[in-house]
């Protein structure tokens, strides 16, 4: 049958920022789709809940308290995926964020733009290097990692995270041509703007509070309003599934056209001027 293709049964998933957001997101479409799912963040009430959640779908699912930035963590996130599932066929390497709106970026501290780096950037590669020996050995695995549209244009209030980003980005590339004949496609999404518990779109302009951790308004994306979780998810069930497996060392800009429509390609929206 088509849709097959896309069925995710018997598969097992590891996503890293399970615990609310897109990586929430990602988890619940992907146990719709018949995975289960290992759920992994630091906040152990939030991983839990989302790992209820993927259970209430019929699903199986693991909780692993897990900081990205440490590799060890990371290589006993996969091992303790191991020791439960038996196989790892799908990782999300979603976890990331750190952004410094607001600071001048010419004051980032060495401290600041390593946490950044190693937040978003190091912790896909530790990912990818800790699932590596499995997939090449089972001939079959899925990598999917998260970048942003931040790394592919300038952000003037995000440099290091702008950075950490296009690295992701460029791994990705650079892993898919090296793991190819492994059987192990490794691709990446680069969300718009998406509203989060932490992150608003709002439909206009609002002047006041919150205005630094506000995404530039809906309006200035073509289709006037920011993503929604299903949507990311279902993106990356189409990664993670056989449907895909001619898709490798791609990135995948979801964003309601807001990028080919111009919006806020530098970081100076009328949002950020009125920040000021
Ligand atoms: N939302 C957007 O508009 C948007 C746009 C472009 C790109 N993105 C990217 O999409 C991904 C998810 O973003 P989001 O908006 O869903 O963020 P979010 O709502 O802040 O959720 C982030 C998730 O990552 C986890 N996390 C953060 N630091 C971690 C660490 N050191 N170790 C393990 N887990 C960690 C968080 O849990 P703990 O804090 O408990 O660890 C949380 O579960 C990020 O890579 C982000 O850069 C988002």
């Amino acid at each position: 049958m088509f849709t097959e293709r896309f069925s995710l049964d018997g598969k097992i998933a590891i996503v890293t920022g399970a615990g609310r957001g897109l990586g929430r997101g990602q988890s619940l479409e992907l146990a719709k789709a018949g995975a289960d799912v290992v759920c992994a963040a630091r906040t152990v009430e939030e991983i839990t809940e989302t790992a209820a959640m993927v259970r209430a779908l019929g699903r199986r699912a693991l909780v692993v308290q897990t900081d990205v930035i440490d590799s060890a963590q990371m290589e006993r996130l996969v091992g303790a995926t191991l020791a439960e599932f038996g196989k790892v066929d799908i990782l999300v390497n979603n976890a990331g964020g750190g952004g410094m709106q607001g600071k001048p970026q010419h004051e980032i501290t060495d401290d600041e733009w390593r946490y950044v780096i190693d937040l978003n950037l190091s912790s896909v590669y530790y990912g990818a290097r800790a699932v590596y020996p499995h997939m090449a050995k089972q001939g079959k695995g899925k990598i999917i990692n998260v970048a942003s549209a931040s790394g592919m244009r300038g952000d003037r209030r995000n440099v290091a995270y702008a950075a950490s980003k296009a690295g992701v980005i460029n791994l990705t590339s650079a892993l898919a041509v090296a793991w190819a004949r492994d059987g192990i496609n490794v691709n990446c999404i680069s969300p718009g703007p998406f509203p989060t518990e932490r992150w608003q779109v709002t439909p206009e302009p609002a002047p006041g509070s919150g205005r630094a951790r506000t995404l530039p308004s809906a309006r200035f994306s073509p289709m006037q309003r920011g993503g929604r979780m299903e949507e990311m998810g279902y993106l990356c069930v189409l990664l993670a599934s056989n449907a895909s497996d001619y898709i490798n060392g791609q990135n995948v800009l979801i964003d309601g056209g807001a990028m080919v429509g111009g919006y806020a390609p530098t970081g100076y929206t009328l949002d950020s001027y009125l920040a000021e």
